[in-house]
């Protein structure tokens, strides 16, 4: 029977699912009674581990307190100023404020909108041009897709965001010619620091520095989209601290919250603070309904409590290498064709005789969840509270489904 649930990225012609009924951890359950190991914490977010009551009794007690009100002029809930304090003395960005809704799509379209907007308060009403990296992901609305370098994700939506465009994703000279190019119109560029949905690819060596440097001298805005890679996921709070450069925009999701209840948002650095603080009259006319909800900023303050109380962002090196160790030990058997990856986030590149998404299938029969991307790409980001165990199983599930894709595909 056809679903009355139309899914996200997936074939409308579908019909048969995997119905995932509860979590402990790192593990789930279908409702077949199947245990699997997530070794992708849901979709590069549950960083503290599914069902757990710390979080349950956390959201239970905001909703029976306030589950939210608005935070449009004048409102703010006293929850919501907890959690952007807190947010505000993790980040790497001095004198930061930051804006707040409920995903990493919001986010990169608030990010988008507030560089142009910055540039405008500032005295440059000429700068509206967006340069993104191709490869990038950077969600589902209308400025993450317009930005994103992944042209099949943009099929058919057209006409896009105008003066967004993508470059070469590893070519700094390429960047560098676009930027001159247009040097007096950029508002901003914006990058994943380590590519994610794309395929897992950190950033060559010296790659984000010299970004931050193009930026300064012509006069832009750097934003870092973090939807992956903030809360933990490289082993310090945010990928501007484990590379030491520091943007003007940041965009967070998922980790915030670990996907408990929806949330994101956008720190806002100084520069684009001073033009947008600037006049005492200026308002800024943008928000969600959702922007600060009580219950989500709840959630977040507790995931955030949990990732300390664990030693999570620590936790997160120990959990990579693991990972990272069984796929070099893959590489060198010669069952795939390359390892990426950077902190607790990992991908295999496989040999063209694989195809990811069965490999996935076959990972999925032997008890875990891994990631197909495209053809050539199996993904890694799980849990930071996997055991050493369940990592174990997490990779020897993977080994073996290679090994009877290789068979069935007479490899
Ligand atoms: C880097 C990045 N930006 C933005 C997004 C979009 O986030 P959401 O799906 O919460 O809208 C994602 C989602 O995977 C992402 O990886």
């Amino acid at each position: 029977m056809k679903p009355t649930y139309l899914h996200a990225f997936t074939k409308p012609s579908r019909t048969e699912f995997v119905t995932m009924v509860r979590g402990v951890g790192a593990r789930l359950y279908d409702d077949t009674g199947k245990e699997y190991i997530d070794g992708m914490a849901s979709l590069w977010y549950c960083n503290i581990g599914h069902g757990r009551k710390d979080m349950a009794e956390a959201i239970a007690a905001q909703i029976g307190t306030l589950e939210s009100y608005n935070n449009f002029d004048p409102f703010t809930t006293a929850i919501t100023d907890e959690l952007t304090d807190k947010l505000h003395s993790l980040s790497a960005m001095p004198g930061n404020r930051v804006f707040l809704c409920s995903s990493g799509s919001e986010a990169v379209d608030t990010a988008m909108k507030l560089a142009r907007l910055a540039q405008v308060q500032a005295g440059h009403p000429e700068r509206t041009i967006i340069i993104s990296r191709g490869r990038g992901y950077h969600g589902s609305n209308f400025g993450g897709t317009s930005a994103q370098g992944l042209p099949l994700n943009k099929i058919g939506y057209d006409p896009l965001v105008p003066d967004v465009t993508q470059v070469d994703p590893d070519d700094i000279e390429a960047l560098s010619l676009a930027m001159s190019r247009d040097s007096a119109r950029i508002a901003a560029v914006l990058v994943e620091p380590l590519q994610g949905a794309g395929g897992v690819f950190p950033p060559s060596d010296g790659y984000l520095q010299s970004l931050r440097k193009l930026c300064d001298q012509h006069g832009a805005f750097l934003i870092f989209d973090e939807v992956i890679s903030g809360f933990g996921r490289l082993g310090t709070w945010f990928a501007a601290q484990r590379f030491g450069v520091i943007p003007d925009f940041t965009c967070f999701a998922k980790a915030v919250t670990s996907g408990y209840v929806p949330l994101g948002g956008v720190f806002v650095g100084a520069a684009p603070l001073s033009a947008l603080e600037a006049d005492p009259n200026f308002v800024l006319r943008m928000g969600y309904t959702y922007s600060g909800h009580a219950t989500a900023c709840a959630a977040a303050l507790e995931n955030l409590a949990i990732i300390e109380r664990e030693g999570l962002v620590e936790r997160a090196k120990h959990v990579g290498s693991l990972v990272s160790t069984a796929l070099h030990a893959l590489h060198r058997d010669g069952l795939i064709k390359q390892v990426r990856g950077d902190g607790a986030v990992w991908a295999a590149g496989l040999h063209a005789h694989h195809d990811a998404q069965a490999v996935r299938d076959i990972t999925m029969r032997n008890g875990a969840i891994v990631r197909g991307i495209g053809a050539d790409t199996n993904a890694f980001c799980p849990p930071l509270v996997t055991s050493d165990a369940e990592i174990g199983r997490l990779m020897d599930a993977y080994a073996s489904a290679l090994t009877e894709h290789a068979q069935a595909v007479g490899a």
